[in-house]
């Protein structure tokens, strides 16, 4: 028998389920924004100070650019929000996966927010300075250049181009590019300023600059054909890239702070052995082919996008991050910090998330494979064999921080002349800085050291390591043997204290009160954990964590918890 309800199943399913759209609405769209925390552009920051420590302190998150407001609307326009969420949840693992918890105060500047809930991609939130910009172009133009089992679909209709163009050689010789409506968009041939342009196997290229005289540059042979594919930026792809570099960076230099990148590691060793190896293969073409080429060149696929800081090329057995001696190859040890927590400001992402017996395995295949000379037929010279890396040197504990040793460093600089290259500032532009070159023949500026990003790790030992042993095959020398033991610590506070306060994304200094800094600076206060950030103001900062606004209004104290687990001590001031 029908139902001998007026209305029907079919009304009934319809009014619930615009009842449940209507909660979801409200909940998730409407409650939000009355509590008070999503009001509020309150976080959890970690800053550099004047002694060169890293500490927690309560600040605010900052607006984005026009570009990045543009690369957001490229970013909703293309649906990137299907397949990525920017919520780290305080659950699974996912701060050690991808960084600190969420706050709301993040969410601020975001109207509609972008949280998603589909995790087909992995979360987005953190991603900002995980990866260099070359590193996203040449993800965005194919995906599976660097993760070869990636879904995620390519976005190469972001690019400007393919453009065809022919090599040839100009009055003196130097290979350029022919004049054509595409090549004379993207260069100028009456510049007197050139740009190096390096293409990969296939003759793809990509233009990092415009308006310049574009010379073909293969210091190692990496391409032997007469024409090349041209692709280049577009505003879309310059926004989007701005928009992904800004995510998470609200929350200052955490990633310095971030556990699994901070890795030491210094004498493992699995022995030499076939297994090894030819896993160690099936990882290297998985996970590193796409940059350090079949051969071990460094000129895979994804090269044509890294123009600047060249993925490493093996077959020339030059190693630059290194506790062992200068001269000597790196140890195990140093290959496995190396790559667990990737080389930053560069292409070469942290590998923290691959099982560590596959971080092993690829050493042994770069060791025993990539890294030989094979130029002569048949009698490959394997560096790793020949020549035996020594044993590394011993790091002991840093001395505390104190003024009088950052300024200690600051003379120390001056008689070193660490300006000759890096400039007075630090900021890379000394005299001696233009026209350098690496061993490999590519261009090297001296680091700007303002920005805070350094390459082999951002800890007082990372830097003493790097004024000890020197960079092999770059022009930054090892101090080991001209500047004792204090003297190198000291260099190394100072040379941490050159970007403090600075936004690790813009490199600007940060708008903060003298007096915020003077107690920051503190060594006392130590604010090592987001949870016990430095409040520079509590009465000001009247706006709650997320919770409490509600817990107050239902007679819950939080504060009488939060005080006995603080863990630094207030200056008296
Ligand atoms: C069909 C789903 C899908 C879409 C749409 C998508 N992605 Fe992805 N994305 C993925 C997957 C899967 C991965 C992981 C594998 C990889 O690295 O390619 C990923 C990885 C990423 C990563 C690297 C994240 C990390 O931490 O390693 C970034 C950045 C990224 N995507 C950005 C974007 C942007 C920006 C868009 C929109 C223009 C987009 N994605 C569109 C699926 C997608
Ligand atoms: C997206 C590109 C990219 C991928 C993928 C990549 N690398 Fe790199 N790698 C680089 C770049 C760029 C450098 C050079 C950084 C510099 O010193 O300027 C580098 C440098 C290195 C170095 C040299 C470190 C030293 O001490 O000089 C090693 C070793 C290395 N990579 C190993 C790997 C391994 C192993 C993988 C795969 C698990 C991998 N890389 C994947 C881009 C990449
Ligand atoms: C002859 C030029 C030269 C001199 C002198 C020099 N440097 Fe460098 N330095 C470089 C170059 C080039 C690099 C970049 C290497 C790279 O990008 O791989 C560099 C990189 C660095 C880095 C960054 C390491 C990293 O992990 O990213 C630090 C720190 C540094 N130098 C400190 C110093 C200090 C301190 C002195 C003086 C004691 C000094 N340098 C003297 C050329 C020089």
């Amino acid at each position: 028998m029908m139902s001998k309800n007026r209305y029907g199943l079919r009304f009934y399913a319809l009014a619930a389920g615009f009842f449940c759209l209507s909660l979801a609405a409200f909940v998730q769209g409407v409650l939000p924004m009355l509590e008070p925390e999503s009001r509020s552009n309150k976080v959890t920051k970690v800053v550099r100070t004047d002694l060169g420590e890293l500490k927690w302190v309560i600040d605010q998150a900052t607006d984005y650019t026009p570009l990045e407001l543009h690369g957001r609307q490229v970013y909703t326009r293309e649906g990137c929000w299907y397949c990525h969420s920017q919520y780290v949840r305080p659950v699974t693992g996912e701060t050690r996966r991808w960084g600190p918890v969420s706050q709301a105060g993040e969410y601020f500047y975001d109207f509609p927010h972008l949280f998603s809930t589909r995790r087909i991609g992995p979360d987005l939130t953190r991603v900002g300075l995980k990866y260099s910009d070359a590193w996203h172009l040449a993800h965005f133009w194919n995906p599976r250049m660097l993760s070869p089992d990636s879904i995620m679909p390519r976005f190469a209709a972001l690019f400007d181009g393919p453009h065809a163009a022919k090599i040839i050689a100009d009055a003196n010789g130097t290979r350029t590019l022919e004049k054509t409506a595409a090549t004379e968009k993207l260069f100028d041939f009456k510049s007197d300023k050139q740009i190096l342009l390096t293409p990969n196997a296939e003759g793809l290229l990509f233009v990092p600059e415009t308006g310049k005289y574009p010379v073909i540059f293969t210091p190692n042979k990496e391409y032997a054909g007469d024409t090349v594919t041209l692709v280049a930026e577009s505003e879309d792809l310059r926004g989007l890239i701005a928009y992904l570099q800004k995510l998470g960076t609200n929350r200052g230099k955490w990633r310095d702070l971030f556990e699994p990148q901070r890795m030491e590691a210094s004498q493992v060793s699995v022995p030499r052995s076939e297994e090894w190896t030819s896993y160690g293969k099936q990882v290297y073409e998985r996970r590193c082919l796409g940059c350090h080429g079949v051969n071990g060149d460094g000129n895979g696929p994804a090269a044509a996008f890294i123009q600047k800081d060249r993925p490493r090329n093996f077959t020339l057995g030059v190693f630059k991050f290194r506790l062992t001696p200068s001269g000597s190859l790196p140890d195990d040890g140093d290959l496995l910090r190396t790559i667990t927590r990737g080389v930053r400001g560069t292409a070469m992402p942290s590998w923290h998330e691959l099982p560590e017996k596959d971080r092993l395995a690829v050493i042994q295949y770069v060791k025993y494979e990539l890294a030989a000379d094979r130029s002569k037929p048949g009698k490959p010279y394997l560096y790793f064999v020949e020549e035996p890396p020594q044993a590394p040197i011993f790091i002991a504990q840093p001395p505390a921080p104190s003024l009088a040793l950052v300024t200690h460093g600051q003379d120390v600089w001056k008689q070193a002349k660490c300006w000759e290259c890096h400039g007075n500032g630090g900021k890379g532009d000394g005299e001696k800085a233009a026209g350098l070159k690496d061993d490999f023949g590519f261009p090297i500026p001296p680091a700007n050291l303002t920005t805070g990003q350094f390459k082999s790790g951002a800890g007082v030992k990372d830097i003493f390591r790097t004024m000890s042993t020197g960079l092999s095959g770059t022009p930054m020398p090892s101090f080991g043997d001209s500047l004792s033991e204090p003297d190198r610590w000291a260099l190394s506070y100072y040379v941490l204290s050159l970007s403090a306060y600075t936004d690790p994304l813009t490199g600007e200094k940060m708008k903060i009160s003298e007096k915020v800094r003077a107690t920051l600076d503190d060594p006392t206060i130590t604010a090592s954990e987001s949870r016990t950030a430095y409040n520079p103001d509590p009465r000001q900062q009247g706006l709650p964590d997320a919770g409490e606004a509600w817990a107050k209004k239902h007679g819950f104290d939080f504060t009488a918890i939060r005080d006995s687990t603080t863990d630094f001590k207030q200056s008296p001031n």
